[in-house]
């Protein structure tokens, strides 16, 4: 080893320092192969030291005290008593614990008091910024008994500002005595994003935007550049509801909506706003008639209840108008069960039809810029799709200012079909009225029995092909619709997960680290990277994805449980009578294509792989019904995926043919695209040459 005296000692012992550190950097930036990350934990209340371990009563008459009486482990829990109210309990501050951004796991086994029988407990946290306390629920409702331990587990994100933040246990309702034990806070050690995967808003960027439902959580840190890498549309998922926004009559708090507005802008995102009008998360007051009892149908209630209507869209609707591309005016009024069709929420009962036509001409009059929409689930339902149906055409017919329907699409892993999804959209075509997927996912579970903390490998490969058999419905009708959203970002925090029970659901394209899933890459078009490599027909002659990707796309194992091959394989028949129509190519078979014009372009490429993405342009007076794209590299880049495509690389030589859906380019200035990763070293031309179906194109 060099001395510190010496000069050249002290240059190599830099030059070391610098190599050294340069690893660190590049090994830092390497997950761990497979990273099954174990959770951290960063606190734990075990009460086995006889003290309260720093929680404390949230009232001022209750008893907080360490107990003998009963212990989940051990010999001693906490002892809750002499309650006066349901809010009282035991309380930990957590401020200096928990980091913002991070999402951690909070749990607690929980017992009633010996004699209190049984007691519905939930777990809350008290958050407080300059004054103004929130509170939020970690853990709904659950029922715990005298007889026996039950442990409460829910997640949760400190996102916002806070210059107090607590815990705590509270009853439902009453003032039943309860013991707490083995409390725990962790969180798993977030991945970095895989940042060299094709976005989702390029792939889909000639259909329609791409959008997920956040709150402030999914704007931090490694969920902030997930949603940033993929999405250009984003909705609030709670920010902008009623309860949000106007929580007291005619006191507005935009903090959330604003967070999530500013990083639209910043990210260059479309917003959706949802909802103004929904019989959910609407506060009290709004049906309390003018001496605060709950309204009944008279006509001085229905002009207090739609002037209140008017006042919410007006100061909403306005302060986002320059934002909000669409509104999801109302939400859910549709009731197949109904002969009218109409939900019989509060909103109907009091006023009729009429706070439809209200919402949606004050909404226009606020936002004219934003698209108006009547938004429901279960809409591939025929009896409920067409009772929405029957309500659009007579508002349409009475001039009501509405422009679209938005479809939620909450589905499960074999629910709906590729045909019902056709259907529920072909349906509305002729109503001329624009149309959006809003609040979509798929449920691994298909019934409320079930219920696993992982999820197990053929529900991922089952999601991965209802998926692609929607989006293929999608892509079929890209003239009709004109948004598609995902309701979250990640599997790591979803409202399935308390929704209809209470356990762990993993719906979305991205795992609980923020892993391309199985269901990304159907959606995608593109085969799963896997284990054994993708099952593409250049398999044996591309080198696994694993090796010749960057480091950070490698897929954990646990992401990718060999899911559906090739995306022929993976369609469900329903959804063929769209794209299967388009022939695939055959090389002998080739049409001439008179014109063609290729458009290369990498759009993202790092030290030892690259994306393009081509675009095809048909300058000839014939269609082209099915076609090979074929080039030749000059620096020995090897394609591993590609997208809205099929793949095939020769040596040097590379064939990429149609997908199902885009095999037909319109004559004289059709298009269709795709695009690929390859791995590149030393130099990366682009190729000098194209055929299209034989044909010489014209580059550029
Ligand atoms: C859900 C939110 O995601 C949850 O956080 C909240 O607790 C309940 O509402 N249909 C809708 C959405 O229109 O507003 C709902 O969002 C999901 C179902």
């Amino acid at each position: 080893m060099p001395t510190l005296s010496s000069r050249a000692g002290r240059a190599t012992l830099a030059l070391l320092m610098l190599t050294l550190s340069a690893l660190a950097i590049v090994v830092a930036s390497i997950p761990t192969p497979g990273r099954a990350a174990d959770p951290v934990t960063v606190l734990t209340s075990d009460f086995e030291d006889g003290t309260g371990q720093s929680w404390a009563r949230r009232g001022t008459v209750e008893v907080v005290e360490n107990s003998t009486a009963v212990a989940h482990a051990g010999s001693r829990s906490l002892l809750t008593s002499g309650r006066t109210a349901s809010w009282n309990g035991p309380s930990r501050d957590l401020l200096s614990t928990v980091t913002r951004g991070t999402r951690y796991t909070y749990s607690v086994w929980a017992r009633a008091a010996a004699g209190a029988g049984s007691v519905q407990l939930r777990m809350s946290v008290e958050r407080r910024w300059q004054g103004t306390a929130s509170y939020e629920q970690v853990v709904n409702s659950t029922t715990v008994t005298d007889g026996g331990w039950t442990q409460l587990t829910g997640g949760y994100t400190l996102a916002n500002d806070a210059d107090f933040f607590a815990v705590y246990v509270e009853t439902v309702s009453g003032t039943a005595s309860f013991h707490i034990d083995d409390f725990s806070l962790s969180y798993l050690p977030p991945s970095p994003i895989q940042t060299d995967i094709p976005s989702l808003k390029t792939v889909f960027a000639g259909d329609f935007p791409i959008g997920a439902a956040v709150g402030r959580p999914q704007l931090l840190a490694e969920r902030g550049q997930l949603l940033a890498k993929h999405f250009n549309s984003v909705t609030a998922g709670n920010a902008m509801k009623w309860d949000a926004t106007e929580p007291t009559e005619g006191v507005f708090t935009y903090t959330d909506a604003d967070a999530i507005v500013a990083f639209a802008r910043a990210n260059g995102m479309k917003v959706r706003g949802h909802t103004f009008v929904w019989h959910n998360q609407t506060p009290a007051w709004v049906f309390n008639d003018a001496n605060g009892q709950p309204m009944t149908a008279t006509a001085a209630n229905k002009t207090l209840l739609l002037a209140r209507l008017e006042a919410h869209i007006r100061a909403v609707g306005g302060r986002y108008a320059d934002d909000v591309s669409a509104w999801d005016v109302v939400n859910e009024v549709i009731d197949e069960n109904q002969s009218d069709g109409l939900r019989r929420s509060t909103w109907y009962t009091i006023t009729g039809l009429d706070y439809i036509r209200t919402a949606f001409r004050v909404a226009r009059q606020v936002a004219p810029n934003a698209k108006l929409f009547i938004n429901d689930y279960n809409t591939n339902v025929a009896a409920k799709r067409d009772k929405l149906y029957n309500l659009v055409a007579q508002l349409k017919a009475e001039g009501v200012p509405i422009d679209g329907v938005g479809h939620q699409q909450h589905g499960n892993i074999s629910w709906p079909t590729g045909a019902e999804t056709d259907s529920m959209i072909a349906t509305f075509i002729p109503l001329g009225v624009e149309q959006q997927i809003t609040e979509m996912d798929t449920s691994i579970y298909t019934s409320s029995s079930e219920s696993f903390t992982t999820p197990p490998a053929d529900r991922l490969t089952s999601q991965a092909a209802r998926y692609k058999a929607w989006f293929d419905v999608y892509r079929k009708y890209k003239a009709n619709i004109t948004s598609v959203t995902f309701w979250g970002l990640a599997d790591d925090e979803t409202w399935l997960d308390s929704y209809p029970v209470s356990r762990k659901d993993f719906p979305l394209l991205f795992d609980v680290q923020l892993q391309a899933k199985p269901a990304y890459w159907a959606v995608i078009g593109a085969a799963s990277p896997t284990a054994s490599g993708p099952a593409s027909p250049s398999a044996s002659a591309a080198p696994s994805p694993s090796a010749s990707r960057s480091p950070s796309a490698s897929p954990s194992a646990s992401a990718s449980p060999s899911p559906s091959p090739s995306p022929s394989a993976s369609r469900s028949p329903s959804a063929s009578p769209s794209p299967s129509a388009s022939p695939s190519p055959s090389a002998s078979a080739s049409p001439s294509t008179g014109g063609c014009r290729v458009k290369y372009t990498v759009t993202n490429q790092w030290n030892t792989g690259f994306q393009a993405d081509v675009v095809i342009t048909n300058g000839g007076p014939a269609a082209v019904n099915g076609w090979a794209l074929r080039w030749t590299f000059a620096n020995g880049q090897v394609v591993n995926q590609s997208w809205s495509s099929t793949y095939a690389q020769s040596g040097a030589n590379v064939t990429i043919t149609n997908a199902a859906w885009n095999g037909a380019i319109a004559a004289n200035g059709g298009t269709a695209s795709f695009g690929f990763l390859s791995s590149w070293s030393g130099t990366n031309a682009k190729p000098a040459t194209f055929t299209l179906n034989g044909a010489t194109c014209v580059l550029g």
